[in-house]
């Protein structure tokens, strides 16, 4: 997409076409010659075969003898991620509760998706440069170095500053929101799209399972639902290695030990393992969790902060092989066609998916925008 921005240059008027974004967020994105030592980019961890997520329980860094604690996430409708904030609810009999919401990395630590993307290049576990100079240096060394303007090229704040928007940008590309799963096609009314199990699975969700309750299946802060509500909760995931605080880091309030953000359940049947740490393998056994983790202590272990969990939503819900079965095959119904059938390395986005910019003020981030004069500073 090209767009025309009018710079004064030297008192000349010249105009000069805006950088593509998303685009140059792609090259980004893919390129291996961004860590050090060279090998990972971002693809790396974020695999398109599994939405985005990382099949493995932990992904090892560019170094690979240094890898984090916590599962890779889905990219998918990530950019739709609400800014971490601390929101006021208000309960059916009217009494007025603040909880956090949103933010991206499972502890919310980045405020959004501009405050993430920088991350990932310079942590030593992860792609391991030093500074915003290395990063700017391989940039200049890159193949696709001429979609950025000239201007920029030369300066290091406004080099890396591209590179993050781009990604920002690129993470908003429709494909990354294609809402075409057999879920979204049973809420536009064919009612087909869901099997006999699978109704049975969703009144379950909704009622005994209680999954509605935080992963919701109203549309809060997109016109469809992200089956989230972004809040923060320990479920008392079974312990791996050495103790996550999760939400606690960022408030430094002790009820948020071990607190995790819920995730939206898009496309889960693609992004084993479970849960921050990875500890659950299959999505059977995350609804097994789910169903009796009070019942079967042995069964899961020991967990990190057992005086925060959550025993009044989940650890005994009381269900039936048979609908645990029919709530998994409902589960099915969240992975969206444009993934399942897809031949390209990215997948393409149904036809009638909006383009970014004309729902631009949609984006939780919306109030980010590209400095029209970055290049004349
Ligand atoms: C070494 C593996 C690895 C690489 C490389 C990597 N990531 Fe990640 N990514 C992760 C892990 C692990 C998390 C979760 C970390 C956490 O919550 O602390 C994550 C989280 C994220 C999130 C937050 C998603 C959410 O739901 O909160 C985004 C967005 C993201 N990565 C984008 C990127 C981008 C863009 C790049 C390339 C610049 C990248 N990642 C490179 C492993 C990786
Ligand atoms: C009290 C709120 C709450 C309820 C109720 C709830 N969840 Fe969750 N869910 C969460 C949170 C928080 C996480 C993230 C936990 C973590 O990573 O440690 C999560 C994680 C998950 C995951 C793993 C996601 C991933 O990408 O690893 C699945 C699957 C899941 N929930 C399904 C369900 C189902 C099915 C139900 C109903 C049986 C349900 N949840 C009920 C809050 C909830």
């Amino acid at each position: 997409m090209l767009r025309l921005l009018a710079l004064i240059s030297c008192g000349v008027k010249i105009a000069q076409a805006a950088p593509d974004l998303p685009e140059i967020g792609r090259s980004v994105f893919t390129d291996k010659n961004l860590s050090n030592p060279p090998g990972q980019s971002c693809l790396t961890c974020h695999n398109p075969n599994h939405a985005f997520a990382d099949p493995r329980r932990v992904s090892p860094g560019a170094t690979p003898t240094l890898s984090g604690n916590r599962n890779a996430p889905s990219l998918m409708y990530a950019a739709l991620i609400p800014p971490f904030a601390y929101e006021d609810i208000l309960l059916p009999d009217g009494t007025e509760i603040f909880a956090w919401e949103g933010g991206l990395f499972h502890d919310g630590r980045a405020k959004d998706l501009f405050e993430q993307v920088d991350q990932p290049f310079f942590e030593a576990h992860e792609m391991n440069l030093k500074n915003k100079a290395d990063l700017a240096q391989k940039i200049r060394k890159s193949t696709y170095k001429g979609k950025f303007p000239k201007g920029a090229l030369k300066d290091n704040n406004q080099l890396t500053y591209l590179v993050f928007r781009s990604l920002v940008e690129f993470l908003k590309s429709p494909f990354f929101r294609p809402f075409d799963s057999p879920f979204d096609r049973y809420q536009a009314g064919e009612k087909s799209a869901l099997s006999l199990s699978q109704k049975r699975g969703l009144d379950i969700y909704k009622t005994s399972g209680g999954c509605a309750d935080c992963h919701f299946l109203e549309p809060q802060n997109w016109n469809k639902p992200l089956l989230s509500d972004f809040g923060y909760d320990n479920l008392g995931a079974p312990a791996i290695g050495r103790k996550d605080p999760g939400l606690f880091v960022v408030t430094g309030n002790p009820e948020d030990l071990g607190k995790f953000r819920a995730p939206s359940l898009r496309n889960i049947e693609l992004t084993a393992p479970y849960l921050h740490n990875g500890s659950i393998k299959t999505l059977r056994e995350v609804l097994e969790f789910y169903n009796k983790r009070d019942l079967e202590p042995e069964r899961w272990g020991v967990t990190d902060y057992p005086e925060t969990v959550n025993h009044d939503d989940l650890g005994n819900l009381g269900l039936t092989d048979e609908d645990i079965t029919n709530l998994l095959n409902f589960l099915h119904a969240f992975t969206d066609d444009s993934l399942t059938k897809k031949e390209t390395t990215f997948p393409i986005a149904p036809k009638k998916t909006p383009s970014t910019e004309s729902i631009r003020l949609n984006f939780p981030d919306h109030t980010h925008r590209l400095d029209p004069n970055f290049e004349t500073k």
